[in-house]
């Protein structure tokens, strides 16, 4: 019998739910308390080790930059990283979602209709699981910064979204990852609605040991993720 251990309620780098800087957030922060939701057997669990997330969702999609007839525009980049939780232990077979604007700025959505140009050859999607130590590595072109109607000649710094479900439900996290010479992350209210320190968290940093010659830049960003109410010990046994 798995023993069910609740996860930190503690979300001390999460942005609050309204930022009246970004807009909107005024429509759909909430208005009440909030309800704490148990943590069952359900919230606690997720899909775990031994392939599963392959045979939920397919085979990985680590290369952006190889999914058409011919390579992207753009600079062609590589980032890779670990994903840790709160203890620095290490989160294995985990699956990281990967979204992105091309290299010009532009989604493939039908909502993101503003003047630059799709790219035939990048979609923007990918997906990875981390190894056994919780590293991850994907390779896809640096995005283009874009503008959004926030607020009058409001711009998002370039970034990548991802999503990763962890260990667990209650693990779940959906961040952005900027890079570090990017002069629209200090001007970004979604940026900016991160408490420091974590903000920093989310600037990637630029690795010379990664950058591949005549290939790709290199670019580190590890992810963690929340830890257990209560540390749990590797030679805990229970008979
Ligand atoms: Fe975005």
């Amino acid at each position: 019998m798995t023993d069910v251990l609740a996860y930190a309620r503690d979300d001390a780098g999460t942005p609050p739910s309204l930022v009246p800087d970004y807009g909107s957030t005024l429509l759909r922060a909430p208005r009440q308390p909030l309800l704490r939701v148990p943590q069952t057997l359900t919230e606690t669990t997720g899909p775990g080790p031994g392939g599963a997330w392959e045979r939920l969702m397919g085979a990985s999609l680590a290369d952006l930059t190889t999914q058409h007839g011919g390579a992207p525009i753009g600079q062609r980049i590589v980032v890779s990283g670990r994903v840790l939780d709160e203890d620095g232990r290490p989160v294995p077979d985990t699956v990281m979602e990967i979204w992105q604007a091309n290299a010009a700025g532009r989604y493939v959505h039908v909502r993101d209709q503003w003047d630059a140009p799709l790219d035939p050859n990048f979609t923007g999607a990918g997906r990875v699981v981390t190894d056994a130590e919780g590293r991850y590595r994907f390779v896809t072109v640096r995005p283009g910064a874009y503008p959004w109607g926030n607020h009058r000649n409001a711009w998002r710094p370039a970034h990548i979204h991802l999503s990763l479900l962890g260990p667990a439900f209650a693990t779940r996290l959906v961040t952005q990852l900027y890079f570090p010479d990017d002069p629209l992350i200090e001007i970004d209210p979604i940026a900016n609605a991160v408490p420091m320190p974590y903000r920093q968290r989310l600037v990637s940093r630029f690795d010379m040991a990664t950058t591949e010659p005549n290939r790709a830049l290199g670019y580190l960003f590890d992810v963690v993720l929340k830890g257990r109410d209560q540390t749990p010990f590797e030679d805990d046994h229970h008979d």
